[in-house]
């Protein structure tokens, strides 16, 4: 393991009715309230009326902003920072999923911090506070409810940035299974690609002694592929609704990554196909996982054997690595598709004209013009993944 410090300050608050907590709560941080939300879908699942009953019943004065995209905004940001300092706003409600939810952070920063809040996306500057956040969740998928991060797209220049910092935790999060009834099946899915992909990209290491972590995030695995048949034939199933949603905030609170270094090229290759594209972020990552395995599985293939054996159930054959890890990587790629989620670049219109572009935005980590850890890629090795995502 490599040192770590861990603390996830993030309040969960979870199961049927927690949003009768929200008055309680917010009253510890604020007195005026903006209501972040997205397109619409709250109004149509009543989970909008919950909240606003809540709001009254506790005389909490707020004004609403809704209207965030999937892959939200950085002109939303603007105007919700603007209205926030013009009403002496002192608390942001994100009710939705990790876009509402990634705005409202962007928010969160924005209104205290006198330059353009981009810079702090750009990495130009870092964030020293924020307004106090709380989330009531209605999408299990990003882990943004208790994660250090937010994820905004830039829309002139279509770039997607994430910004990573301690002061992004929210304050709390309301977390009830049943507000997750209503998601159509492809949301569903894309969140279980997103939170299998947050698994994944810690699973894939170079850190060795990280046996605890390992398992967790086998276990972690294992339980979203058992329970993402179940939610797709019944969408009102409680218990499975549950476990996805708590599996999906575990899986990104970053107590899993404790002792490791993930690897996250993934995510950045699948971060520029949403800005091109607006494509879904877990449909994305379902297309570039799989390819990006194929490319790197001989780094480890120990590793990726692991993988197939104890999250898949390979049969391993001992005589032949190869075939063990290869037929881990099937496996997960013919579960997104047995969940409607496309494993093809073609599949969401992105043709090879674009990879060269994909490559070029793509978010690098290290000087030497490099994304990822487990294997360090270059722009090459970037276009040759989406090859294999044809
Ligand atoms: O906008 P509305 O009308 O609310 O509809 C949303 C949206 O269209 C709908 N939805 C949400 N809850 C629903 C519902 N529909 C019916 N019933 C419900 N209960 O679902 C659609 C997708 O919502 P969105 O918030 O975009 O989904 P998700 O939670 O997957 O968030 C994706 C965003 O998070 C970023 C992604 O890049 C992407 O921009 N990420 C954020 C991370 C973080 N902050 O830690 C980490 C992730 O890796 C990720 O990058
Ligand atoms: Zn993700």
């Amino acid at each position: 393991m490599v040192n770590f410090e861990f603390q996830n300050p993030t309040k969960i608050i979870f199961g049927k009715d927690s949003e009768q907590c929200l008055g309680k709560e917010i009253k510890k941080y604020g007195k005026k309230v903006l209501f972040h939300y997205g397109g619409g879908s709250i109004k149509k699942n009543g989970v909008y009326d919950k909240v606003k009953k809540v709001l009254d019943d506790e005389n909490i004065e707020y004004i609403e902003l809704g209207g965030v995209k999937p892959n939200p905004r950085l002109s939303l940001i603007y105007e919700g920072i603007k209205i926030c300092r013009e009403n002496s706003i002192d608390f942001i409600l994100a009710v939705g999923g990790g876009s509402v939810i990634d705005s409202a952070k962007g928010i969160a920063v924005g209104v205290p911090y006198e330059g353009d809040v981009w810079d702090f996306y750009m990495g130009v500057s870092v964030p020293e506070t924020k307004l106090p956040v709380g989330v009531v969740l209605t999408i299990p998928a990003a882990g943004s409810e208790s994660s250090y991060s937010s994820v905004v797209t830039e829309e002139k220049n279509k770039l997607k940035r994430p910004l990573d910092h301690d002061v992004l935790y929210p304050q709390f999060a309301i977390m009830n299974p049943e507000f997750t009834f209503s998601l159509p099946a492809y949301q569903t899915s894309c969140g279980i690609s997103d939170i299998m992909a947050h698994l994944m990209e810690r699973y894939f290491t170079n850190v060795k002694g990280v046996g605890i972590t390992s398992r967790l995030l086998e276990g972690a695995m294992k339980n979203i592929i058992d329970n993402a048949h179940l939610v797709l034939d019944d969408p009102h199933n409680y218990i499975a609704r549950s476990e996805i949603m708590w599996t999906g905030s575990i899986a990104h609170n970053n107590l899993l990554n404790t002792g490791r270094i993930g690897d996250w090229a993934s995510h950045m290759i699948e971060h520029e196909l949403s800005a091109i594209n607006d494509v879904a972020h877990g449909a994305g990552l379902a297309i570039v996982f799989p390819a990006w395995m194929k490319y790197v599985y001989k780094h480890n293939i120990d590793l990726f054997v692991q993988f197939a054996v104890r999250v898949w159930n390979v049969e391993q054959d001992f005589e032949n690595k190869e075939r063990t890890a290869l037929a881990g990587i099937e496996r997960l790629e013919s579960f997104y598709k047995s969940i409607g989620l496309p494993v093809r670049l073609s599949e969401i219109g992105i043709g090879e004209e674009h990879y060269q572009e994909i490559a070029s935005k793509c978010r690098v980590f290290h000087e030497d013009d490099t994304v990822g850890n487990f294997v360090k890629l270059t722009r090459k090795d970037i276009v040759e993944i989406l090859r294999l995502a044809k």
